[in-house]
């Protein structure tokens, strides 16, 4: 078997993303129409983990505002005509294929970003991920008021974070 690598998602990758999605964050619930949105929408930013004929993870990134963050479960509608950040929105791998693949999307996000002349990466850490994404290159930034309101739909220690890209 190839070792896992990270591919463009396809349509048919929805079963896989929405149960896995769904087994990883059961306190986080999105619809599967909402994880689908995203892949339309920005088909670049969203991968999968391919692991042989398995989909051991997935990861969703698109164009955003910083000091913003899209709406749990909720329709992105369109994206922003003036993006300055492409937004991480979650990356979940099943357990046993853990290790260096966040590095991995991550890599591939920062590529992505640098080729569409966007400067800044975002995202908000849950579970104590924050430390993971550190290490990362993303940091803590303060959020405005409307943000801080949003985060608490996150859950306890949410942390909205960017990573600049230098040149
Ligand atoms: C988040 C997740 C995708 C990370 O996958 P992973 O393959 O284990 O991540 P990586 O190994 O690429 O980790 C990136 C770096 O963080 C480090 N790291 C991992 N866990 C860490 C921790 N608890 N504290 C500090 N650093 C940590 C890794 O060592 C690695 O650094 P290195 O490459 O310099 O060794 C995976 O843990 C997961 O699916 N978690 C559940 C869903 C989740 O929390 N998603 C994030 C939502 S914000």
């Amino acid at each position: 078997m190839s070792r896992p690598h990270w591919r463009r998602a396809h349509a048919g990758d929805l079963t896989a993303i929405s149960a896995i999605a769904a087994r990883i964050h059961p306190d986080l619930p999105e619809r599967p129409e909402v994880l689908s949105e995203k892949m339309r929408l920005y088909p670049d930013g969203c991968c999968v983990l391919a692991a042989g004929n398995e989909i051991a993870g997935y990861g969703l990134a698109h164009p955003w505002m910083q000091q913003r963050i899209p709406q749990l479960d909720g329709f992105l509608d369109q994206l922003p005509d003036a993006a300055d950040c492409l937004y991480v929105h979650d990356v979940a791998v099943l357990p046993d294929f853990r290790g260096g693949v966040a590095r991995a999307y991550v890599a591939e996000i920062e590529e992505l970003a640098r080729s569409s002349g966007i400067a800044t990466l975002a995202l908000v850490s849950v579970y104590g991920t924050r430390p993971l994404w550190q290490r990362l290159g993303f940091e803590p930034a303060t959020p405005d008021a409307a943000l801080r309101a949003k985060l608490a739909a996150y859950g306890a220690g949410a942390t909205y974070m960017l990573r600049e890209l230098t040149q």
